[in-house]
């Protein structure tokens, strides 16, 4: 049998990384060198993109992140036509996987992950507008990254609080250690196989809702729990018919998330509806799951917060995993460019248990 508390590799070193770490006996996560909270609410999305490529090898002078993201989005935008149906699925994390895998390697790792980054933000709002039944925007290469994204989604300029929102939001999910996608983009990478291709496979693993898919029912769940008052209720109804709570628990924090915190900080300025029955959801959800298992502290993860920041900017919740994978590429871009560096071929055993010949 295989050993079930090792069976999702918890506490195995697979990497020695400068890029991020996280201490989750603590609820510290450190992005490049400075903790999440300062960098967040400080830091655009393009300036963390650097410092994460800068930590994973990339020579600072071959970097000019802004307008060579703004670029990216332009030249993604002229792809649209030729991707066939993929902007039609169905599921938002699929069309940008199958349209990512559209772009063609140039063999150059930086000028592939600078095409997949200025590339997601066009796609997923493409896809949106597609779903809605409305013509996809053009990107505005004088807007910042977050803005541009959610002007492309909603076809106004966001106030400078939203896009500052937004920022924040993508500097603070930009890296996470060797969660499960980072891992899978490591673990392509590692067979000398391209940037594109380690990308394209992480979105994939991200998208399950144990991993990145979360945000968008913790937004269900706030709908259905509608006021604080019935807020327990309903999460002893959902955990009695053998189902989690999206937004609580995490593989690594065994107290809060840092990330919740920060992402509650970020969201304050817009005066979101959302918030102070999130904030009682979490208390409700938090003390309940306290009581079932005493031993296993389930606290809020960055899915909770998420979920409000980006319906506050006024972004569908159907576009949420996408988006978070729009930021997180520059993570598993960083990761890949170290994996290529420092690591070899990743290849781990398995104990067979079939039949013998
Ligand atoms: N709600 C209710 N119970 C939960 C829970 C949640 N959100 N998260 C974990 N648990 C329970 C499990 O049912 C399990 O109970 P059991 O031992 O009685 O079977 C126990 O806590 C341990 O869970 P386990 O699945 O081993 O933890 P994990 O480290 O594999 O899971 C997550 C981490 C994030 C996958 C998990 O907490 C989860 O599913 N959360 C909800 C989805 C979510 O928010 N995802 C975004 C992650 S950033």
């Amino acid at each position: 049998m295989a050993n079930p508390t090792s069976s999702g590799l918890e506490g195995v070193v697979v990497a020695e990384t400068m890029i991020s770490d996280v201490d989750g006996e603590r609820g510290r996560l450190i992005i490049a060198g400075s903790d999440v909270e300062q960098l967040a609410l400080t830091t655009s999305f393009e300036d963390a993109t650097r410092r994460v490529l800068v930590a994973g090898g990339a020579a600072p002078e071959a970097l000019d992140v802004a307008p060579s993201l703004a670029r990216s989005r332009v030249e993604a935008f002229e792809l649209l036509p030729r991707l066939g149906d993929a902007l039609s699925l169905p599921d938002a994390m699929d069309a940008l996987r199958t349209s990512l895998g559209h772009l063609r390697t140039t063999g150059n790792d930086l000028l592939d992950a600078i095409a997949a980054l200025g590339a997601a933000p066009v796609i997923v709002s493409a896809w949106n507008r597609t779903r809605t039944g409305v013509a996809p925007i053009a990107p505005d290469p004088t807007l910042g990254h977050a803005a541009d994204y959610i002007r492309m989604t909603t076809g106004t300029t966001p106030t400078a609080a939203a896009a500052k929102a937004l920022d924040a939001y993508f500097v603070t999910v930009i890296d996470h250690a060797t969660n499960a996608s980072t891992f899978t983009a490591r673990v392509i990478a590692s067979t000398e196989s391209d940037m594109l291709s380690a990308i394209v496979g992480a979105v994939g693993a991200l998208k399950g809702p144990l991993h990145g898919g979360a945000p968008g029912p913790v937004l269900d769940m706030l709908d259905a729990i509608g006021s604080p008052a019935t807020a327990e209720r309903w999460i002893l109804d959902e955990l009695a018919a053998g189902r989690r709570i999206m937004g609580m628990g995490h593989r690594v924090y065994r107290v809060r998330d840092p990330r919740a915190a920060v992402l509650e900080t970020a969201v304050r300025p817009l005066a979101s509806k959302r918030l102070e029955l999130a904030r009682a959801v979490e208390t409700a959800a938090a003390k309940i799951l306290l009581e079932r298992k005493p031993d296993r502290p389930l606290a809020a993860n960055v899915e909770f917060y998420t979920a409000v920041l980006l319906d506050a900017v006024g972004l569908p919740r159907e576009q949420f995993a996408a988006t978070f994978a729009t930021s997180r590429i520059a993570g598993w871009a960083a990761h890949v460019l170290e994996q290529r560096r420092t690591g070899r071929l990743i290849r781990p055993a398995s104990r067979y248990l079939g039949a013998m010949p």
